[in-house]
């Protein structure tokens, strides 16, 4: 098994789609540039059949892109499978990825079919898809909910008609990451020719458990992992890449798996895909919210001084983002202040620690958070005092 997971981002498709208004083509160009920059296997540029807005920026997307594969979602019907291929065609390389539901809820009220029905639009989707080029991505929608022994049979069928990778969606952010990596678990046990194809996963976050299931799925076994930057998407949203990438990178030595990430990248990305899409990132958001990498307590902030790695697991370095933030409040010790003062280009000799310091605390009881425009003010008005 490979020791790589790829990286399927589909900001462009899921992210996209939940979006209240639609990017348009030339901000999804923008963004499916900085996804190639931040080193994503796999773009999910669109789906193309949906509108002939969107089939154009499938194809645009597709004459653009030279590290990335381009991408796009079909259902499993001919018409579909055309546009996509019609769409991307003017890429070297292009992956079909072409879906049907197989939970017994999908299956009988939405498609209104039995499961062997279903069973043979998805191999007769596949192997049309295979006409068009030989990487071919099969999903099983709702896989997280769909009886083992259907799911296998799905699985199995699909690769023996020309699936390449073979995904597993936790459509409604239903399982736990217990029984999702036990699904994966059950189908590397249970499916013969399950070693011909990469098995995907691609989990929702209704539950808030889209990134914990993901990385249980990995640990399973699956080597391609589905999401969107800043787990934008449909309801809750996808996985977040980002904290996928990070995980796998923090914790490199406990999982022993790579990606092609840049991470460095993940910082502009973010930024980028949250304004065009406005879609502001909550301040807690790890690894990209505003406050993923400030200290506020005293206790943290002198431990960071003293050492990165007391209160930081990942640099903010890392992640794109030029260094961390002490936030200077009444909880703030002199030591911080003093270490600021430096880093704002003062000598110990320009001012007296004791005064600033106490000047310091009676304006953070005031207003809360102190910036480094504060604390020149103070000095000034120090100063200034000294002279008259
Ligand atoms: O959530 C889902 O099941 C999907 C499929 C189309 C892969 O987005
Ligand atoms: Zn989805």
């Amino acid at each position: 098994m490979s020791d790589r997971v790829i990286l399927f981002d589909t900001t462009l498709r899921d992210g996209e789609q939940a979006l209240a208004a639609s990017l348009s083509v030339n901000e999804k160009l923008q963004i499916a540039r900085a996804l190639e920059r931040t080193g994503i296997d796999i773009i999910e540029a669109g789906f193309p059949v949906s509108s002939p807005g969107d089939f154009d920026s499938v194809q645009q997307i597709a004459r653009t892109l030279r590290d990335s594969r381009v991408c796009a979602l079909s259902r499993a019907v001919q018409g579909d499978i055309d546009a996509a291929a019609e769409a991307m065609k003017v890429a070297d390389q292009f992956r079909i990825h072409t879906f049907i539901s197989t939970s017994s809820i999908h299956v009988e009220s939405k498609l209104k079919r039995n499961f062997d029905q279903v069973l043979e639009m998805a191999t007769g989707a596949v192997r049309y898809a295979r006409r068009f080029t030989d990487d071919v991505e099969f999903s099983c929608e709702d896989a997280g909910r769909t009886p083992i022994d259907n799911l296998c049979r799905m699985v199995e069928a699909a690769i023996k008609a020309g699936a390449t990778t073979v995904n597993i969606p936790d459509t409604v952010g239903y399982t736990t990451p217990t029984e999702f990596g036990g699904i994966i678990t059950n189908l590397f046990e249970r499916v013969p020719n399950i070693h011909q194809a990469v098995i995907s996963v691609h989990c929702h976050d209704d539950l808030g458990l889209s990134v914990a299931n993901s990385i249980a799925a990995i640990e399973a076994g699956a080597r391609q992992v589905e999401g969107t930057i800043n787990g934008i998407g449909e309801r809750a949203g996808n996985a977040a890449l980002e904290e996928v990438i990070m995980i796998l990178n923090t914790r490199q030595t406990h999982f022993g798996l790579t990606t092609n990430a840049r991470p460095t990248e993940i910082y502009r990305t973010s930024s980028q895909v949250s304004r065009l899409c406005n879609m502001p990132i909550q301040p807690n958001k790890a690894i990209v919210g505003s406050n993923a990498f400030s200290h506020s307590s005293g206790i943290h902030q002198d431990g960071m001084l003293k050492a990165q790695n007391t209160y930081e697991i990942m640099t903010p370095e890392s992640v794109g983002l030029p260094r961390n933030t002490l936030n200077l409040t009444s909880r703030s010790g002199r030591h911080v202040i003093k270490h600021r003062m430096t880093e704002l280009g003062y000598q110990e000799q320009d001012f007296d620690l004791d005064t600033l310091y106490q000047r310091f605390l009676e304006l953070a009881d005031k207003k809360g958070q102190v910036f480094d425009y504060d604390l020149e003010a103070l000095l000034f008005f120090e100063n200034q005092k000294e002279d008259d």
